[in-house]
């Protein structure tokens, strides 16, 4: 497995990766970007990206510019050397780790993506800024690492259709593809934040998910989160459009102690 760490290691690997050549035509990569602390979730779209692409490529990057919250980006977890061997477990290729924030940066983040209206809602709406970050380095590793196929876990599925929109409005050359989320038993979504909850919190995080796909309705279901300690961002029924059908899902943010969980549900 090899490790990236500068834009030139990755323009390198790229450059040799074109050069091999699978039933006679250019091979396909894979690609799963993410921030590291690794868990169920991220090992399914690993896998997921091993079944359909010659070459998988991961990326492990606490992306700054997309946490409002100073605090936040301090706290996110981080657990490099486990990471490296889920990934090496699963066969990825490769790993771009930048080693500085200026690998991704040389701009100090003057030019942005950003979209005027999904963006702002939701997570948008409690997180200022975030989206612009999530797309802007998203756009900026895609054109890195020009993968065949980009891999997203659909419990961040306003991240989900942002980049799927991104990538129509700007024509880029790639396909998005939408992975269930993965859940323990209990139903709580594998989430990197998990690792911080305590081990009552943990008990009630379950909640969340039972509690948005039971009560029916909207001010209900806020009050029973509530009481339950839980301090609602926002729990939203939304109409769009996934793959040219209409879906209404209910989405979630709610932070229990110091962590902030998201969850969805198609209702
Ligand atoms: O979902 C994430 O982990 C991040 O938002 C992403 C897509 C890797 C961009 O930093």
């Amino acid at each position: 497995m090899k490790i990236l760490r500068t834009i030139s290691d990755c323009k390198q690997w790229r450059a040799q990766v074109s050069l091999e050549k699978s039933n006679h035509s250019s091979p396909t990569i894979g690609f799963v970007p993410t921030m590291g602390a690794l868990h169920i979730g991220h090992e399914s779209l690993i896998k997921t990206s091993r079944k359909e692409n010659d070459f998988t490529v991961l990326s492990i990057f606490v992306n700054p510019t997309q946490f409002n919250n100073p605090d936040d980006l301090k706290n996110y977890p981080s657990t490099i050397e486990k990471d490296l061997e889920m990934a090496e477990k699963n066969g990825v290729n490769a790993v771009f780790i930048p080693e500085s924030i200026d690998q991704l940066y040389p701009d100090q983040y003057r030019f942005k993506v950003s979209e005027s209206e999904f963006s702002r809602e939701l997570c948008g709406a409690h997180r200022p800024g975030h989206f612009d970050g999530v797309l802007t380095v998203v756009m900026k590793l895609f054109n890195l690492i020009n993968p065949t196929r980009a891999y997203f876990g659909e419990k961040d599925h306003q991240q989900l259709t942002l980049i799927k929109d991104m990538v129509n409005s700007f024509f880029l050359p790639l396909e998005i593809v939408a992975c269930p989320t993965v859940r323990e038993t209990s139903g709580l979504a594998m989430s990197s934040r998990n690792t911080r909850l305590s081990t009552a919190e943990l008990a009630l995080a379950p909640k969340l998910f039972e509690t948005i796909k039971q009560i029916k309705n909207k001010e209900q279901a806020i009050k029973k989160l509530n009481d339950m300690g839980f301090l609602v961002d926002y729990l939203e029924d939304q109409t769009h459009f996934e793959n040219d059908r209409p879906k209404m899902r209910r989405y979630v943010a709610a932070t229990l102690g110091k962590v902030r969980l998201i969850d969805n549900v198609e209702i």
